[in-house]
């Protein structure tokens, strides 16, 4: 299915992984979930790239979320990259990756891009919530390596604003401080978080409540 949205329920799928066969609501739970494909095995920037997500594993764990990689390329070849992704990273692949050689889940979630060069994944991003929604999704061509520690920073917006009423500016990191919603008087505000600073009668920030 192409065009999915922000706030749309992830579709659910069934598929072969390196851990053997998921069924993805089921293999999720509750928590949140970070689906993401690259275009072939045994290439350059997608070995640093899974490289990268199994280095995080700790920073994952922390966040609740689970990780799953998906591309188009055969169960046995996934088995023999991981060795080479683990010896770059310094980190074990520790997370399914799909082997999705009949395209059932890159087609679901419009990860082929065909104007991209060939019928491979692009390098798509799913951030996914504990109700299975779908929250944030990045889009990035095959020549250039995501920064996962952008993903990481999104999901901490995201995790972050949902005990809101409020959101993040832009660059915002763990610990700064946030944007009240346009939805609360400034007296509100003040009432309710203990160092509101106005800048605009439409921008106030404020310490995230303990
Ligand atoms: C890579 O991972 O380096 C790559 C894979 C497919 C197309 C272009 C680059």
């Amino acid at each position: 299915m192409a065009g999915l949205r922000l706030g749309d329920i992830a579709p659910d799928f069934t598929a072969e992984t390196t851990e053997g066969p998921i069924s993805f609501h089921d293999w999720k739970g509750a928590g949140w979930a970070v689906l993401f494909s690259h275009p072939a095995d045994f290439t350059p920037v997608c070995t640093t790239e899974l490289g990268r997500v199994a280095a995080l594993k700790d920073e994952w764990a922390r966040r609740n979320a689970k990780v799953i990689a998906v591309s188009v390329d055969p169960v046995d070849q996934h088995h023999d990259w991981k060795h080479d992704i683990a010896e770059v990273a310094g980190a074990p692949v520790d997370y399914p990756i799909i082997a999705d050689e009949d395209r059932t889940v890159s087609e679901l979630y419009g990860m082929i891009h065909p104007g991209e060069g060939d019928t491979s994944a692009v390098r798509s991003v799913f951030l996914i919530d504990g109700s299975h929604r779908i929250r944030l999704t990045l889009t990035y061509p095959k020549s250039v390596g995501r920064n996962f520690d952008e993903i990481l920073r999104a999901l901490d917006g995201l995790q972050v604003t949902d005990s809101g009423p409020f959101s993040t500016p832009a660059d915002w990191q763990v610990g700064e401080r946030v944007i009240i919603a346009p939805t609360l008087t400034t007296e509100d505000a003040r009432s309710r978080f203990a160092d509101v600073e106005e800048v605009k009668p439409y921008l106030r920030f404020a310490s995230v409540p303990a």
